[in-house]
């Protein structure tokens, strides 16, 4: 797979630095080349599975970038993960301007997707057009994610015919907590049809990507299977063509009961937590700054 260079110059995201890139599946099989939509609907139809993280800030980004992590997502998450409040709803266009603006200065290659958070594109598909231009003007998003099913049809439909990729987002979407209920798997039984509905109407819109999050996994296979773009899975199972995890989930940086979903490959909390009590601890002794760090 190759591409060629930049028609309109370098920017952040292609400015030639060297990084090491890990030796992952997706890593492999793309090269060093910045990664695009095409990218990723290529690696469906080779069988290619491949993985999604979030991303609010330089370094994490950076270094999933060098993990080969073809697809960072600056979600609405951020308002739970960098915020501090308890649900998605309340970070702004305004709060999350800066963290896709830092992401994206970060990646050499990762393609980074902005997710458009609760109020700022529901009420229209102009409304959504309107913030999706922030995203990419301000900030340098390649892309951006909004949640919900027939009701984003149209809205898809004129972002994608602007120029701008969306990833969809259906199941249990965050934003509508309050109207689903809580926490809730989305498509068991009866309610299975219109998850293929949704994920059929999103991809004749124009949709590159569907993220699908707390689905029966029989249900997501079947999408899977149906669909041309990528499926991405958060609680919905195997056989999704991608899966996505919260950072501070995946990296255990974030303790506590998890989601059933999750798997934490890390303990960056344990990291962290020693790192700043020897710190203190060598404050404390006197024995920190040494000579050594002494001018
Ligand atoms: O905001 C987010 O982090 C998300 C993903 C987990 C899919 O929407």
């Amino acid at each position: 797979m190759s591409e060629t260079a930049a028609p309109y110059g370098t920017g952040p995201q292609s400015s030639g630095k060297k990084t090491a890139h890990g030796s992952g599946t997706s890593a492999s099989a793309i090269g060093r080349n910045r990664i695009r939509i095409h990218h990723l609907r290529e690696m469906k139809q080779r069988g290619e599975k491949w993985a999604m993280l979030t991303a609010y800030e330089q370094y994490a980004a950076a270094t999933f970038d060098e993990a080969g992590i073809p697809v960072l997502l600056v979600g609405d998450s951020a308002s739970n993960n960098v915020y501090g409040n308890e649900t998605s709803l309340p970070v702004t266009v305004d709060e999350l301007v800066p963290l896709v603006r830092a992401v994206t200065r970060s990646v050499q290659r990762a393609l980074v997707v902005a997710d458009l958070p609760f109020g700022s594109y529901q009420a229209s598909p102009e409304q959504a057009f309107h913030t999706a231009v922030r995203f990419m003007k301000e900030a340098g998003a390649a892309a951006v994610k909004l949640e919900g099913g027939l009701a984003m049809v149209r809205h898809v439909e004129l972002l994608t015919t602007s120029g701008i990729p969306v990833m969809a987002h259906i199941g249990f979407t965050p934003q509508s907590e309050h109207n689903l209920g809580g926490y809730r798997v989305q498509g068991r039984g009866d309610a299975a049809q219109r998850i293929v509905d949704e994920a059929l109407a999103l991809e004749a819109a124009g949709a590159f990507a569907l993220v699908m999050e707390m689905v029966p996994g029989d249900v997501a296979a079947q999408v899977t299977k149906e669909l041309a773009i990528p499926t991405i899975g958060i609680g919905a199972g195997v056989h999704c063509d991608a899966q996505v995890l919260v950072w501070q989930d995946m990296a255990g940086l974030r303790t506590g009961r998890m989601p059933r979903f999750v798997k934490q490959y890390a303990d960056v909390h344990g990291v962290l937590l020693e790192a700043a009590s020897a710190f203190a601890a060598d404050v404390a002794a006197g024995t920190f700054p040494g000579d050594e760090h002494t001018f």
